[in-house]
């Protein structure tokens, strides 16, 4: 049995842009890189392509994936019109791309399975290109676990902070409705690893729903299975809002 990775960079980053002014702040120094580099305007450019320390972030979490050589090859999923994935991957060594990307993070992911052509019980672990920060330790316990115990599992992150319960959507300013309980709640990281037939299976059970997922493991918990939790890392989150590049460029 193989082990791939597939690493979904179609997406357009649409929240790492907002209240963004190019020239202000910390963004302006990286923005500025970026246009000496010729890379393209930022405001422009999807955040997965955006320099931390000098390399795209996509490049970042491809080289954190090369770092364990259990996993034979890296394929990423861009976007059909992407102009940029070609300079930002050059050189690395296992790594194919493909323009395969979809309206949804699970349809890009969908699409780049069904590409690969796996076998069912090969093993696929699927990460984020937001989630450069992945440390080599929490990437081998995850391979560790997963191999052990067969259902297949995602590095995640116990919660620190106290949750509370709003009704309608967060993000607002809203009335509390209830304190949830924190000490069995995890917040999901990627990679996130699991037989190919089992993943491919479960991604199309639950495009026929209709359901939005925002993880693979949701999709495998629709259909009766239950992933293993794996403790991840604090450097392992996700690139979303502005100010989430000067923290991870801390961290790399
Ligand atoms: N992604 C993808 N295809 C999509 C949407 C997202 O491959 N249609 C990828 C993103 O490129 C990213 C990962 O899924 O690597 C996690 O998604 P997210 O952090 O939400 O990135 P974006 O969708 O690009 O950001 P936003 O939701 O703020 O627009
Ligand atoms: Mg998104």
């Amino acid at each position: 049995k193989k082990i791939i990775a597939i690493v979904p960079a179609a997406g357009m980053g649409e929240r790492a842009r907002m209240n963004t002014a190019p020239a202000a702040g910390a963004h302006g120094a990286v923005a500025a890189v970026e246009l000496a580099a010729g890379v393209g305007a930022p405001e422009a450019l999807p955040k997965q392509y955006r320099l931390l320390k000098g390399e795209p972030m996509l490049r970042w979490a491809v080289k954190a994936l090369l770092a364990d050589p259990r996993i034979e090859q890296v394929r990423v999923a861009v976007a059909a019109h992407d102009g940029w994935v070609a300079r930002a991957l050059v050189g690395l060594p296992r790594t194919v791309w493909r323009f395969c990307g979809g309206p949804s993070r699970a349809a890009t992911v969908t699409a780049a399975l069904i590409d690969a052509q796996l076998q069912a019980d090969d093993w696929v672990l699927v990460h984020d290109a937001a989630r450069p920060g992945l440390p080599p330790e929490a990437l081998g316990r995850l391979i560790d676990a997963c191999l052990q115990h067969g259902t297949g599992g995602l590095l995640a992150q116990p919660v620190a902070d106290t949750v509370k319960q709003s009704m309608g959507q967060s993000g607002t300013v809203a009335a509390v409705t209830a304190t949830v309980p924190r000490d069995a709640l995890w917040l999901a990281q990627t990679p996130q690893m699991f037989p190919a037939g089992r993943l491919i299976q479960a991604l199309q059970a639950a495009e026929e729903s209709g359901i939005t997922m925002t993880d693979e493991a949701q999709a495998l918990e629709r259909i009766g299975y239950h992933p293993c939790l794996i403790p991840g890392s604090v450097r392992n989150f996700k690139v979303t809002w502005p100010e989430d590049f000067e923290l991870m460029e801390k961290w790399l």
